[in-house]
């Protein structure tokens, strides 16, 4: 049977919005998306619900991952996860386009669609067209007994528990979660040592201490959105697969504080980005101390030869930013696995922040819903 929450069923507590309440609930959620999925005698995650043999999943030569809105932003990180710890060939697709489109697919495909609520309308249909089509097609979805949950050939559950605000906070970090343990999974089968399996399971295992040390960024982030709530429109910019965190970070803005937001691979800022840089649009970067760390500069510097304001999320420990960036929010050194997940807190923390500032409805805004469940 299925299972759903309203607002009625869940208390917000004593925080003000359901969103703020879901942000603070992370370093719970990816606790419970990675519960009894660790395996340090395997050194390897353990996602029993998939319903697949460990030689199953080394036949798989491709794999899909396809959602809608964040969901989709997870599967973008899935794709750079999977591909460089598993070396699988990844695509995502939106389940929209999906749905519609004709696309060739062999024999060892496996598909994954990822919902968090397990009822939108063109995620199932993209889900009934994979298995038309006969393909393995798994679920990633949080409502249990979700239609999803339940049409599916396997899955994982996210396990985050209701999420009542319109915009998807814990879920995505959930996702994000899921989608390293299913890379590790693979990668275990193929390329991944037992030692490098055990290093990524100890980082997994450190993963809701960072999140709740991410947290403490909250007060700092609600300065910035005070400072910069005016702004009439906000550029995002990451790399490799801090890029779909951009995108997310700007998704999230858009859809509570109504503000023009558009993400970007930082370096596409030359291919036009650049033309919207003034004194008044403030560009968030996403600049982490990795191996891109120093492009990452080289075009926050060029936003700021414009004059146009930098907010950057860099590593704790790390000055340089100082020097280039206007504002610099640190999250804990992570590898480039957990990154990802981190960096959305304080983009998560900056849309409510600015909503909340501006007076928006923040748990309901404007012209959206929960769960999209017509075309
Ligand atoms: C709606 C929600 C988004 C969500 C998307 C996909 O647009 O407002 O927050 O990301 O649907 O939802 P799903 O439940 O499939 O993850």
């Amino acid at each position: 049977s299925k299972v759903e929450f309203s607002a009625e069923d869940v208390d917000k507590g004593t925080y003000p919005h359901y969103m703020l309440k879901e942000i603070y609930e992370q370093p719970n959620s990816v606790r419970d998306a990675m519960r009894g999925r660790l395996s340090p005698e395997e050194a390897t995650a353990k996602l029993g619900g998939l319903n697949m043999t460990n030689a199953d999943l080394r036949s798989v030569e491709r794999i899909i991952l396809c959602g809608c809105g964040t969901a989709f932003h997870a599967a973008m990180v899935g794709e750079y996860l999977i591909e460089s710890l598993a070396h699988i060939p990844v695509e995502c697709e939106f389940a929209s386009e999906l749905r519609y489109r004709n696309l060739p697919t062999d024999r060892d495909t496996l598909v994954f669609v990822i919902s968090q609520s397990g009822e939108t309308a063109d995620t199932l249909a993209a889900l009934r067209e994979s298995q038309r089509k006969g393909h393995r097609t798994l679920g990633i979805c949080n409502s249990v007994g979700s239609t999803i949950a339940r049409e599916s050939d396997g899955g994982v559950y996210m396990h985050a528990g209701p999420e009542i605000g319109v915009a998807a906070t814990k879920s995505f970090t959930s996702q994000l979660t899921i989608m390293t343990l299913l890379a590790t999974l693979l990668g275990r089968i193929r390329y991944l040592s037992y030692a490098e399996g055990l290093e990524i399971l100890a980082n997994l295992e450190r993963l809701p201490a960072l999140v709740s040390q991410t947290l403490e960024l909250d007060a700092q982030v609600a300065a910035i959105a005070k400072k910069y709530a005016k702004a009439p429109n906000f550029l995002f910019m990451g790399r490799q697969a801090n890029y779909p965190i951009a995108l997310e970070g700007a998704l999230k803005l858009k859809e509570i504080s109504y503000i023009a937001a558009s993400g970007y691979p930082s370096a596409e800022l030359k291919h036009g980005v650049i033309a919207l840089v003034n004194e008044v649009t403030p560009s968030v970067f996403i600049a982490p101390r990795d191996a891109v760390f120093e492009k990452n500069v080289s075009n926050i510097e060029e936003v700021k030869a414009r004059k146009g304001p930098v907010i950057a999320i860099g590593t704790e420990g790390n000055d340089h930013l100082d020097k280039v960036a206007d504002e610099v929010i640190r999250i804990p050194q992570s590898p480039d696995y957990i990154t990802p997940i981190l960096a959305s807190i304080p983009l998560q923390l900056l849309a409510y922040h600015i909503a909340a500032e501006l007076g928006c409805d923040v748990d309901k805004p404007r012209n959206l819903a929960k769960s999209v469940t017509v075309e």
